[in-house]
């Protein structure tokens, strides 16, 4: 993985040495690497924590295996990184979400089933684009995962966009792209935005392509939160973005994540898209994670 930024760690250097014995097993040619050995419960030294930092910025999709971490304890290792961002919307009782919101296919009985409340992660995203300060981070941990199946896939829109044709890059250079929570709900043919959620959630305005603070790449930031492009005729914006979109998330970009009980996983909002593929029996098999989120930054333009 070509990483073409700054980060003072040479993760090509094989094993290291990294400090505090940290071992890192890169996954794939596009994203991911797993971090085993570590102990989530206790806190990480501050070398450690910038080192996860940079691993992710390398990366783009870290694996901590076998963790046996509380609600309380995940809380408590996602500050270390930063700020933990709540959720806005509320649940479907009206009620805020807590710290940690449960992503699972269990109906209010506690019985898995097929019919998902939302469609949107399904869809190609980058969490809370629709935030004027999106997501930085999202993290899953892994409680109950269907014997087959369920996997999470992930693509790397800085590869993407570095492989865009010369013609294409041109056309977007500058274009910023207006997300919106309610275009987000139809987009996904979910339920319409509650009013409460319009109000909390109004349009913002973000880069096409945007850079990574920590590495200067450029990356494509759309997603289904997208609604259309700036200052320009609707369905042409559209146009554009789904053609875009169509051309980033090609399976050479995509990197597909199968799930192991007990793994936390941390992905990085700002260098790639993510959704959900949904391909188990969802309604035999309980699929059952952990979420927390680190709150972002404004999205950098070139
Ligand atoms: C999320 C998300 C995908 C999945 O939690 O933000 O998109 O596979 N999850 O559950
Ligand atoms: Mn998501």
């Amino acid at each position: 993985m070509d990483l073409g930024g700054e980060l003072d760690i040479n993760f090509d250097n094989a094993s290291g040495p990294f400090p505090n014995n940290l071992v890192v097993r890169p996954i794939g040619r596009v994203a991911g690497a797993e971090l085993p050995g570590l102990d989530l419960r206790s806190p990480l030294t501050e070398e450690t924590i910038d080192f996860i930092l940079k691993a992710l910025a390398k990366y783009h999709v870290l694996s901590f295996p076998d963790q046996d971490l509380t609600k309380d304890q995940q809380v408590l290792f996602t500050k270390q990184f930063g700020e933990l961002e709540g959720h806005v919307a509320l649940d479907h009782n009206g009620k805020p979400f807590p710290a940690v919101h449960i992503v699972s296919n269990l109906d209010p009985d506690g019985q898995p089933t097929a019919k998902p409340r939302s469609h949107g992660n399904y869809f190609w995203h980058s969490d809370k684009s629709y935030h004027a300060t999106p997501s930085l981070a999202t993290i899953l941990y892994a409680k109950e995962i269907p014997p087959n199946g369920g996997a999470t896939q992930f693509a790397n829109m800085q590869m993407a966009y570095d492989e865009l044709y010369p013609e294409m890059k041109q056309m977007i250079d500058g274009l910023e792209v207006v997300h919106h929570w309610a275009q987000s709900r139809r987009n996904s043919c979910n339920a319409p935005a509650t009013p409460e959620q319009e109000k909390e959630s109004p349009p913002v305005t973000h880069p096409i392509v945007r850079i990574h603070p920590e590495t200067n790449r450029k990356s494509i930031y759309l997603g289904i939160h997208a609604s259309h492009i700036a200052g320009m005729n609707w369905h042409e914006g559209r146009e554009i973005i789904y053609r875009l979109t169509d051309m980033v998330t090609q399976p050479r970009f995509v990197y597909t994540h199968e799930w192991k009980t007990n793994e936390l996983v941390m992905w990085d909002n700002r260098s790639l898209m993510h959704r959900a593929t949904g391909d188990f029996a969802q309604d035999l098999h309980p699929r059952v994670l952990h979420r927390t989120v680190l709150r972002g930054a404004k999205p950098l333009s070139p």
